[in-house]
């Protein structure tokens, strides 16, 4: 049996009335961007996020850049941005003009290890973005901890995580701001790009506010210069019909890593991942690591089986090339390369079956078993 990395449609089949009427909606409104689609949707997913403020823009990578800009960083400030994440988290750095500092990831969590940040601080540095990958919180309190001690923003790349709690809190919450995306992979995943910025701080929103819309107040009158960071109305309100649902998918996914964790527990070759036990991971991916130069044909047996799998990342970021010349701090970077040549994610998507998790249980078994 066929088992894809992930299949939205079983999501939306589900949903299909209630999306239609929702387009039919918005297009009799005639108000496609911002509005009150969007205000309802920011109200909504701050509720849901425990956190007074939550502005809707164009995508994750907005929310980071946007982020960014209201910090205030410059050319030349250092970010320190972990290895092993999406392109977009250093991206949005370099944009900027700013230098990311290239620090390595713990071996247990996959996220930013802060003894790595301790070493390469510097006087230049501003801001620190601890990634929650794969769905699993950062130690916050120890990040915080740390980016107090060095007077240093923090920007949560929640991107991966909406509804993750560290210590019963949602993440989004703990930093000065927090960014999360809705591509449609995410575990709030629109239809189309679609991004969010959280806040406490009601200075620091007013000002993101302001530059989503070019830096614009009054009306064609321009103080800063911002972008367009927009959110469509049509996006916003196709994700207030999902958002109701959101914790019922977390703990679908929940159920499958339960099961993974079980099922595939002391193979050989094999490392599961580790979630720690103060936070409640989401799963946006269930990641393994198959070491010793063996995770390239562990895919293509699953492939072989008909088993849908992603290598998320299959490069660090200071290995990329056009990062090979920028940044600092790359040179003692141990973890995050060897993860990017061991890791492969597995089908964990809210709507697969008992049948279609445990046909890739057996075919992850067949291949160790096989060794
Ligand atoms: C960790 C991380 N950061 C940032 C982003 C960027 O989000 P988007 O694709 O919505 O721009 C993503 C998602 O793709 C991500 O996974």
């Amino acid at each position: 049996m066929a088992v894809p990395l992930l299949d939205f449609s079983r999501q939306h089949a589900a949903l299909e009335a209630p999306l239609k009427e929702v387009f039919a909606r918005v297009l009799d409104s005639g108000q496609f961007i911002l509005g009150p689609e969007v205000e309802a949707f920011e109200q909504e997913v701050a509720a849901y996020l425990e956190v007074p403020h939550a502005l809707g823009v164009s995508s994750g990578t907005d929310a980071l850049t946007l982020a960014m800009m209201a910090l205030g960083i410059e050319p030349g400030d250092e970010v320190l941005c972990p290895v092993f994440t999406f392109f977009g988290t250093a991206g949005c750095i370099a944009r900027l003009g700013a230098v990311p500092v290239w620090v390595d990831v713990r071996e247990d969590t996959f996220n930013i290890d802060l003894e790595d940040a301790a070493r390469k601080v510097s006087k230049r540095t501003r801001a620190i973005v601890p990634v929650h990958l794969f769905g699993q919180p950062c130690d916050m309190q120890c990040v915080v901890a740390f980016a107090q001690s060095h007077n240093l923003w923090v920007l949560e790349d929640a991107a991966q995580a909406i509804g993750a709690r560290y210590k019963g809190e949602p993440v989004g919450g703990f930093g000065n701001c927090g960014a999360f995306s809705f591509y449609p992979t995410k575990n709030l995943g629109g239809f189309g790009d679609g991004g969010l910025l959280t806040s406490r701080d009601s200075d620091f929103t007013e000002r993101a506010r302001r530059l989503r819309n070019h830096g614009m107040h009054p009306k064609y009158f321009h103080s800063d210069i911002g972008g367009n960071f927009r959110l469509d109305a049509l996006q916003a309100a196709l994700l207030r019909v999902k958002l109701p649902h959101l914790e019922s998918y977390h703990a679908a996914r929940r159920a499958h890593a339960a099961f993974y964790n079980a099922q595939l527990s002391g193979l050989e070759g094999v490392s599961l991942p580790h979630v720690r036990s103060e936070v409640e991971s989401v799963w946006n991916q269930y990641t393994i690591r198959v070491p010793d130069g063996r995770r390239d044909e562990l895919r293509r047996h699953l492939s072989a089986h008909g088993i849908g799998t992603e290598i998320y990342y299959p490069v660090a970021l200071h290995e990329q090339v056009c990062f090979r010349n920028m940044g600092r701090g790359g040179e003692s970077i141990r973890v995050g390369s060897a993860l990017a040549a061991s890791v492969i994610s597995l089908p964990v998507f809210p709507e697969m079956t008992d049948r279609e998790r445990a046909e890739v249980v057996s075919a992850v078994r067949s291949f160790s078993e096989g060794s």
